[in-house]
């Protein structure tokens, strides 16, 4: 017989083993670093100019960032931030650097689907490096206790205040005072005030904006993460609500991103739970645009069916159920997403039994299905061993052809997410505009 203390212990032996890991593989100092990046892949994946014509700017300019000479003294390499000096100082073929960035606050995008293994974490860990490469600032919001995402981008040691949990704790309090102030008489009043709220609650909702952020190795990227912990956020919002019945618990983490300042980040990507619950309508009632990545299984398109639909039944019940509370609270319902894309995910185009299910999803979601799915590669598998992204791979530790392969199929999708994203944010900005 086996009862909890050995799922604990199990625990406690599989957490010893990947420390041990993360020290083999991000050793000495067990911090997940950032690599450079030659000037072949600057010049050929992200300038998109000749080698030579990126070399001779450098050689014109002493005064730019000129990077650091490995192996056979050719080759020079570059941090992200000379990278990004690069695209702020030089012109090349008359052509600006630097990524178009409408006015306004940071485009807000959930990767989401309630299928687990479909992809989630590896399309918004690789958007989100991309973006950076390509010069924006960018926030990740960790929303799934599997935190696979935050471990991946090196953080391993969260606590559950910290993470969208904390989130929904301070905006409850903040709520539970907003809404008493709109009572001439707080004895009116039936809803309690933020003091009187458990101590657990208020300690944890004591926490200013920032302290949800943290840094990653990544000089442009940050991310508010989670743990596994944060996984009981699910009953504790449940017994929320039960303390506080006119708070919109779905609205917590669209108020918090209002807050922070319009220029602090370009792009905020979600990596929602495999699960339709209180973190994940956070993540969809905050998102500008619904990413929803499926693998090329019959029973993932039968799972994303069910997750479209479950998803849009949820929200038309806060629509109806919320109407009033969400008018108070300033929120418009029912809620509009700038877009919803579907991407496919782990697709073999020589597999015909892929290219059936790539064919059903164009039937049936037509123009909504991305154009370009991220194939299945060994890079992944290799880059997942050592706890990092293709872009974060160095092309040296393994097959080069096999590493390009990867990199630029997660580039083409990059490249129609970042249309998708231009489109949503103009219209976003011109919005703001009249
Ligand atoms: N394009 C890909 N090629 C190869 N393996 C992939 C690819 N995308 C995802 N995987 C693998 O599939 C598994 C599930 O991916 P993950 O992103 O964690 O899914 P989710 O977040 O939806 O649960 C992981 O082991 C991952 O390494
Ligand atoms: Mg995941």
């Amino acid at each position: 017989m086996r009862d909890h203390s050995d799922l604990q212990a199990m625990n406690d032996r599989s957490l010893t083993q990947q420390a041990a890991v993360r020290k083999a593989t991000f050793s000495p100092g067990e911090v997940k670093a950032l690599r450079p990046f030659s000037i072949w892949e600057i010049s050929q994946f992200m300038f998109d100019v000749p080698a030579d014509t990126l070399r001779r700017k450098l050689a014109d300019d002493p005064s730019l960032p000129q990077g650091e000479t490995e192996d056979d003294g050719r080759q020079r390499w570059f941090s992200l931030a000379e990278i990004n000096e690069l695209r702020r100082r030089v012109k090349l073929r008359g052509k600006k650097l630097a990524p178009e960035r409408p006015k306004g606050r940071a485009m807000r995008v959930a990767v989401s689907n309630f299928k687990g293994g479909v992809g989630k974490t590896v399309v918004a860990q690789h958007l989100a490096n991309a973006a950076a490469l390509d010069g924006y600032r960018v926030l990740c919001i960790d929303f799934d206790p599997q935190a696979t995402l935050t471990h991946s981008m090196g953080l391993n040691d969260v606590k559950e205040g910290n993470t969208v949990w904390g989130i929904m704790c301070r905006d409850l309090c903040r709520e539970a005072d907003r809404i008493m102030s709109t009572y001439d008489d707080p004895d009116d009043c039936p809803y309690p005030a933020a003091d009187e709220l458990p101590d657990d609650v208020q300690s944890i909702g004591a926490q200013r904006i920032q302290d949800f952020i943290q840094p990653t190795c990544w000089p442009t990227i940050d991310i508010i993460p989670s743990c596994a912990n944060a996984a009981f956020v699910e009953f504790a919002s449940a017994q929320y609500r039960g303390l506080h019945k006119a708070w919109t618990f779905f609205g917590c983490v669209a108020r918090y991103l209002d807050e922070l300042p319009d220029d602090q980040y370009d792009l905020i990507i979600f990596d929602c739970p495999p699960a339709i619950g209180y973190q994940s309508l956070n993540a969809a009632f905050a998102a500008d645009i619904l990413y929803v990545p499926s693998g090329p299984g019959y029973w993932e398109y039968d799972s994303t069916t069910s997750y479209l639909g479950q998803l849009g039944d949820a929200m038309e019940d806060i629509s109806d159920g919320f109407a009033t509370l969400a008018a108070d609270a300033g929120i418009s319902l029912p809620k509009q997403f700038l877009d919803v894309r579907l991407l496919m995910t782990r697709f073999e185009a020589n597999n015909p039994l892929h290219s059936a299910m790539m064919d059903a999803f164009r039937n049936v979601f037509g123009a909504d299905v991305c154009a370009h799915p991220i194939e299945m590669t060994r890079a992944v598998e290799q880059s997942g061993r050592f706890q990092m992204s293709v872009y974060e791979q160095d092309y040296r530790q393994m097959t080069r052809e096999t590493w390009k392969r990867a990199r630029q199929s997660f580039d083409r999708a990059y490249g129609e997410f970042k249309e998708t994203l231009l489109t949503a944010w103009r219209e976003n900005a011109a919005k703001k505009e009249q």
